[in-house]
């Protein structure tokens, strides 16, 4: 989500509300904005994006006043409406807060405030925290900054938010932890944002808020810092901005992919957070607990997709029938749509797709729906055509995808496929307890050993520099890695333009063997579990015929050393998991070889982020 904040002397109006623009790649399922105009506070929200609000504000509110505050929403908790949209007010209608984040304890919060007489209009997690912040407000007769504190200091979760009080209408009281929170100072005027491109044209100047930090931003005192946890107070470090917005809207990386491509620990995190409980020994997902049954009475799970959401759907194959029994076909959803294929109620069909619009899937969707087959959508875009269109699904939060070569997308999705995997393993009997926790408990860890893989970033540099002239690539691996040697392939032909084929390890003694000469990089997964010897075969047989082999292995690996040219290390993990990691030196690999070519990454030639045509 993203959040705009002004207070000063100008109209807050037009400044919000630009800055919304700014920063909709941050999400635009919904947008708000509260006013206050010298007397009183309004507010207007509404579902869709910020132009939606903008058409419909004026109709509704004045849009007068030199205090504002707005927000443009990626849903979490509730489904994006127009009540679930930010700002929320409390329950007297004085306090009103935009939020960018997860209250993970929100539920027992919301329980103790109803006792208490509070009462709710949405879904959000985000009403909880301003009620909450009200209620200490009263009961322990404090001002706004102070009920903030106390108040965040009883949550658990990440946020950044800002919170206007309309009977205190020169300050509005900020906070941060996990999500960003920039102040832009001014001349008698102060800016609140998400990040600094909705303020750039007006100040510089801004003042980047550390994890547990607030600030209370005050309209002629200035900006005061406190810590928290332990109330002490923190010089703000005022830094000279010499960014455009092109830039920052980028985070500071060159491409949106390579930025991408780095989110992925927290993009993981942000899939599984709330869902994978490991403390309680359960995963929790709304949209497999209402429909379990179907789950479980299903004869097969049918996958539909296409592109890298397909590459997701096989190795999600491979981890479904593995851990839970179930046989599984994936299918490319323009093949499926066509072939008048057998569907029978008993079937479960699992849609992936990251845009959630993809043509073919949709009509593939509609097509198992005539059959009778209960369908679950694996999406990212929260409310988009196949979010909607299916009985049931399960968001992977992997925040706005914007290069067109899919990343974070890829990772967030076998993340979501690998926790309803357990769910009905562990549903169905077909795994112990003990492997249950293992698993859980590794998952956990996956997104640190991501932000391992990526250490990686420099050697893997070098490795692009040595095949960037090569005009053919082969990229191997076997079981759960043979579908990322295919989404390497992939990665490397949508951006590179470079002809590169995937194949399972195996079978390239059938085929492709014959093109191995010493002209041809060949890249295999060889993780230490998974076939590893088999896999160490077969790369003798590319070494006899003179092939450039380049490893990606376990961390500590010597076998595979000896023969490749290079290798990429990845850290150790369940086999199941491996593609989690191995993942991200081939997306690394690819996206360096497409700068070094000079090659436009973000928008290859030829390919749409979203293929809402057949
Ligand atoms: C396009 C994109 C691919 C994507 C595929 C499926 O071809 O360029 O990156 O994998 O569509 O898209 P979806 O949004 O359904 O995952």
């Amino acid at each position: 989500c993203g959040i705009v904040g002004y207070i000063g002397k100008k109209e807050a109006y037009p400044i919000v509300i630009e800055g919304l623009k700014r920063l909709e790649y941050r999400g635009y399922d919904s947008a708000g904005i509260a006013l206050y105009d010298g007397s009183d506070l309004k507010l207007s929200k509404t579902k869709g994006k910020v132009a939606d609000l903008e058409d419909r504000i004026s109709s509704e509110i004045s849009t007068k006043g030199t205090v504002g505050i707005g927000h443009t929403r990626w849903a979490t908790h509730g489904v994006p409406n127009d009540v679930n949209s930010h700002p929320h007010y409390s329950n007297s209608g004085d306090l009103v807060i935009i939020h960018n984040g997860i209250i993970e304890n929100y539920e027992s919060i919301k329980k103790e405030l109803i006792k208490r007489g509070y009462t709710f209009k949405s879904d959000t997690d985000t009403e909880v925290l301003i009620n909450l912040i009200e209620d200490v407000k009263k009961n322990e007769d404090v001002k706004l900054g102070k009920a903030v504190q106390i108040a965040l200091n009883q949550v658990v979760g990440a946020y950044a938010i800002a919170v206007f009080d309309k009977k205190k209408p020169d300050e509005i009281v900020v906070a941060k932890l996990g999500s960003p929170l920039a102040i832009g100072v001014g001349e008698e005027e102060f800016f609140i944002a998400s990040d600094a491109s909705p303020f750039l044209e007006y100040t510089k100047k801004a003042i980047y808020l550390e994890d547990e930090e607030m600030a209370i931003v005050r309209l002629k005192k200035g900006v005061k810092i406190r810590k928290i946890k332990n109330d002490s107070l923190v010089d703000p470090y005022i830094q000279e901005l010499k960014i455009n917005l092109e830039q920052i809207e980028k985070g500071g990386y060159e491409h949106f992919m390579l930025k991408e491509i780095h989110e992925q620990p927290n993009a993981i995190k942000d899939t599984y957070r709330g869902r994978l409980r490991v403390k309680e020994g359960i995963i929790k997902m709304a949209g497999v607990d209402d429909n379990l049954e179907r789950f479980l009475n299903a004869n097969r799970i049918i996958v539909v997709a296409c592109g890298t959401s397909w590459h997701a759907g096989l190795v999600a194959e491979y981890i479904f029938e593995d851990l839970a029994r179930i046989p599984v076909e994936v299918e490319y959803a323009s093949e499926f749509r066509y072939r008048n294929p057998v569907i029978t109620e008993k079937d479960v069909v699992i849609a992936i797709s990251q845009s959630g619009e993809t043509a073919d899937t949709l009509a593939a969707i509609k097509l198992a729906k005539s059959k009778g087959a209960f369908v679950f959508g694996v999406c990212n875009v929260v409310g988009s055509s196949i979010a909607r269109e299916t009985h049931a699904g399960a968001y992977t939060h992997a925040g706005p995808e914007i290069g067109v070569a899919s990343t974070k997308a890829f990772t967030t999705q076998i993340t979501v496929l690998t926790l309803l995997a357990l769910k009905l393993a562990k549903a169905n009997g077909n795994i112990s307890i003990s492997e249950f926790h293992k698993h859980l408990t590794e998952l956990e860890l996956i997104p640190n050993k991501v932000a391992e893989a990526l250490k990686a970033d420099d050697h893997i540099k070098t490795v692009a520099a040595t095949y960037k002239d090569a005009k053919n690539c082969l990229y191997l691996g076997r079981g759960f890695n043979f579908p990322v040697a295919l989404e390497g392939a992939l990665k490397l032909k949508e951006i590179s333009y470079i002809h590169a084929e995937g194949y399972p390890a195996a079978e390239m003694k059938h085929g492709p063997i014959a093109l191995i000469d010493d002209q041809m990089p060949v890249f295999v997964i060889a993780t230490k579990k998974g076939h590893y010897e088999k896999v160490v075969s077969n790369i003798q047989e590319i070494k006899s015929r003179s092939g450039k082999i380049i490893g990606i292995v376990t961390e500590g690996d010597e076998d595979v050393k000896e023969l490749a040219d290079h290798v990429i290390e990845v850290p150790e993990t369940l086999e199941l998991l491996t593609p989690l990691l191995t993942t991200i030196p081939l997306q690394l690999l690819s996206y360096h070889i497409a700068v070094m070519l000079d090659k436009n990454v973000d928008q290859p030639r030829n390919l749409a982020k979203s293929v809402t045509v057949e």
